[in-house]
């Protein structure tokens, strides 16, 4: 399965060391920047790993900014994407299991590595349960068409 990362000034180094874990997990890892601690915009690098995520070249995306909120709002306006912001695995998880979210995020100045690697760990784990929440999710991606 192939991930597909991106993050802002603030998550370099958090970036950096979520890809390497993501290797370690057996993962392929498509980098989408930036590699630059430089001031840029999250919406660029939200944008990237959406669009790659809605054209199927990776599986599903991972965004990091300071609060993992600008770089998914960004990915969110992308056709197809449901990008989740987490702060614990816990909704990291639901956020699989019952939104099929297809875009993770959260921020480098929120929470710690190890938080972040139970985070990618517990979703990347979890499988979109269908049902009911299937319907839901549609007339989510129905909104899309309106
Ligand atoms: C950058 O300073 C910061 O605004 C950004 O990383 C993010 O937190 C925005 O949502």
């Amino acid at each position: 399965m192939k991930i597909g990362i991106g993050n802002d000034h603030a998550a370099v180094v958090m970036k950096n060391e979520i890809a390497a874990y993501l290797e370690e997990l057996g993962y392929e890892v498509a980098d989408y920047g930036t590699d630059s601690e430089t001031s840029c915009s999250y919406a660029e690098y939200g944008e990237k790993v959406a669009r790659a995520v809605a054209a199927k070249d990776v599986d599903l995306g991972i965004l990091i900014c300071g609060t993992g909120v600008g770089i998914s709002l960004a990915a969110n306006k992308v056709k197809g994407i449901r990008a989740a912001v987490c702060s614990e695995p816990c909704t990291a998880r639901l956020s699989r299991q019952h939104n099929n979210a297809n875009v993770l995020a959260f921020g480098a100045r929120i929470i710690g590595i190890e938080t972040a690697k139970e985070i990618v760990k517990a979703w990347l784990d979890a499988e979109f349960e269908g049902g009911r929440h299937q319907t839901r999710v549609d007339m989510i991606m129905a909104i899309e068409e309106r």
